[in-house]
Formats: structure tokens, C-alpha cells, sequence
């Protein structure tokens, strides 16, 4: 059997990790040959593909990023595209593909899956958005990189008495805000399922300071004050239609600033929190998810994706995966709101 690999959407810690599994087990245990598509969907599209073998994953595990790189090519903005990519695995050989990404990529693999094309996929995401599975890897990570950039903020917004805003990624979720503002102990944590008021922010910072400590408020890049609208890096859609967020952290500095009088700062983690080296928990967790896929694939089990329930590595079917956003449930962010002020 001839099975082939791609990394689509945003990078994340731990695909390198799924990678090496399916390549190790793929070979030692099935007798497979692997081949690796590169830069996602545009890889079958266009033919882009790379032979892997086990010197390839060698040295791999620990390392972000992919090695296969990625894009956000989606064959079904272009015309022919999916006609190009059964064309593609039949001149390779390609008997079926394992696609490692969050919803856009895995949304396309449900849609080739219907298609005919024999596809099984892993949930990636640092984003941790995405339905049918506890948890995503690379999640872990990003909540470690944010919650050590908490802590070190702290320390300089102490010395100069400053309210200290960090926006943190997560797109229209706040899993990342939420986790990272309750380990890094914030004042405030805002995320996008519960639009904020700023005279309340305003008022938690205010008690912070009169209790003479700096305020740290945790903003999700997706957090909206109440009534008004997301704040947009910039105009420009992906090919999945997702604008690019970016910008409420400097916002939000601004107003308290301007509703205070106290200095503030934001900070704008960005891609810092998707690169370098996977937790040990992503490492464990991406490891599985590769060897629970090769499982599906020998059974012919396509249309599904490993997901996380509990401890247990399960299958489900993309369709449910895929059906909507996991965002954080109101209740869970209440467990935090105590901590706020
Ligand atoms: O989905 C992962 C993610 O990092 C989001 O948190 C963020 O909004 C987006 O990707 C950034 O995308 P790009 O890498 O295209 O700037």
C-alpha cells in the first residue's frame, strides 16, 4: 500500500510528531511506502511530492513546524481542483491520504472523502477550536509559551506600575485566553464567546491598582466589546474566507489608559506562540493520533478522524469533527471570573 501525508493550515507544534508516527508504524508495521505531499492541499494539486522514508523522520519529533510545510490552498476554490488531485494519487500510486489540520483542511478531506478519495484525518490545532475532540495538540504549547510570557510580563509591569494587556491567538475562540489567563493567574481574561464591557475592564484594573498590583488582562485576538465588532489586522480573506485578526490588545491599552490615566502597555504574542519545540503532553498526544490514523487507514475506515475522549484515542466521523466550532462553554469561563479585579 502506498499512503500519502500533508500538513495543511496554520503550523502547530506536534506535526512533525504525527509525521514520524504514521511514517515509523506505516513502514515497520504495515510494510507501507509513504510519500509526503508538501504545502498541503496545493501538494496533490499540483504533483509536489516527496518520498518518506525512516531516515527522514529521524530527529524530528521535537522539532516545530512541518516538515512537509504548509499552506491554505483549498481545491475547492479552483476549478479542477479535486479532478487535479485524484489525477495526482493515481500517477503516484497514492492509494489513500492521511491529512493532519484543523477544520479547513479536514473540511476539504470530509468533501474528498464524498468525492471518493479514501482520506482519514488528524486534528491539529493550537487554536484547540475544533469539535468531536478534547483536545487538539499544539494547544498544550501554546498555552505553555503564553502563560510563560504572563509571568515574565508581570514582573515589569510591577515595576513600573502599569496595566499590562497581552493579546493572545485563538481566532474565534478563547481556549488559549482562557487557559493561559487562569495559569498565569490575569486580573482580567477576555474571549470572543462573551463580548466585553470596557467600563467593567476598567473598573477590575482600577481595584487592581488600588490594591498595588499591576493589572494583567489576557485578551483573545477574537474578544469584542459589547456592540462592536472584531478588530481586524487587516481586510484580506484566506481562501477559506477567514479574516485576519489582530489588533484589540493595542486597542484595549489605549482605553484604559484613557479611562485611568495609568499607563499601559500591550503586548501581541502572534506566532510565537506556534513555534519552536512541543510539550512533552503535544508530543504524546500527536504520537497517538499518527499511530491511531495508520490503524484507520489499514482498516479502510476512511471519513473519520482520530479524536481525543478522555484518555482514549477514538474515531469520528469528519462530518462531526467538522460540523461546528468548540468554543469555550460560558460556564467555563464563569470558573474564572472570580479571579477578575
Ligand atoms: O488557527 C491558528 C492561528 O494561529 C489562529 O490562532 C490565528 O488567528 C491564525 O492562525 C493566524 O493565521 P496566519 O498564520 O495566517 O497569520
Amino acid at each position: 500500500m502506498r499512503v500519502g501525508l500533508l500538513t495543511g493550515g496554520g503550523d502547530c507544534p506536534g506535526l512533525n510528531a504525527v509525521i514520524r508516527a504514521v511514517v515509523r508504524k506505516g513502514i515497520e508495521a504495515k510494510g507501507w511506502e509513504l510519500v509526503g505531499f508538501r504545502n498541503g492541499w496545493q501538494g496533490p494539486m499540483e504533483g509536489n511530492v516527496r518520498p518518506l522514508g525512516l531516515a527522514d523522520v529521524e530527529d524530528i519529533l521535537a522539532r516545530g513546524g512541518t516538515i512537509l510545510g504548509s499552506s491554505r490552498t483549498n481545491p475547492y476554490k479552483d476549478s479542477g481542483g479535486v479532478d487535479k488531485i485524484k489525477q495526482v494519487l493515481a500517477d503516484q500510486g497514492v492509494d489513500a491520504l492521511v491529512a493532519i489540520g484543523g477544520e479547513d483542511t479536514l473540511g476539504v478531506a470530509r468533501r474528498l472523502t464524498e468525492d471518493g478519495v479514501g482520506v482519514v484525518g488528524v486534528p491539529k490545532t493550537i487554536d484547540n477550536d475544533l469539535g468531536a475532540t478534547d483536545y487538539t495538540f499544539g494547544f498544550d504549547t501554546a498555552v505553555h509559551i503564553a502563560t510563560d510570557a504572563i509571568d515574565r510580563l508581570r514582573t515589569t509591569a510591577e515595576s513600573h506600575h502599569r496595566a499590562l494587556v497581552i493579546e493572545v491567538m485563538g481566532r474565534h475562540t478563547g481556549w488559549i485566553a482562557l487557559h493561559s489567563g487562569l495559569a498565569g493567574g490575569a486580573n482580567v481574561i477576555l474571549v470572543p464567546e462573551r463580548p466585553f464591557d470596557v467600563q467593567k475592564v476598567v473598573a477590575w484594573v482600577k481595584r487592581r491598582f488600588e490594591r498595588q498590583y499591576a493589572p494583567i488582562i489576557v485578551v483573545a485576538e477574537g474578544a469584542l466589546p459589547e456592540g462592536g465588532d472584531e478588530v481586524l489586522a487587516s481586510g484580506e480573506k484566506d481562501a477559506f474566507g477567514h479574516v485576519r485578526l489582530g489588533g484589540v490588545g493595542n486597542w484595549l491599552a489605549d482605553e484604559i489608559t484613557r479611562h485611568t490615566g495609568a499607563e499601559s502597555r500591550a503586548v501581541v504574542l502572534g506566532h510565537v506562540q506556534r513555534g519552536g519545540t512541543p510539550t512533552a503532553y503535544d508530543r504524546v498526544l500527536a504520537t497517538r493520533f499518527g499511530l491511531h490514523a495508520v490503524d484507520a487507514v489499514a482498516d479502510g475506515d476512511f471519513g473519520v478522524m482520530v479524536a481525543l475522549r478522555g484518555t482514549d484515542i477514538v474515531r469520528v466521523k469528519l462530518s462531526e469533527a467538522t460540523a461546528e466550532l468548540k468554543t469555550v462553554p460560558l460556564e467555563r469561563y464563569a470558573e474564572a471570573e472570580v479571579f477578575f479585579g
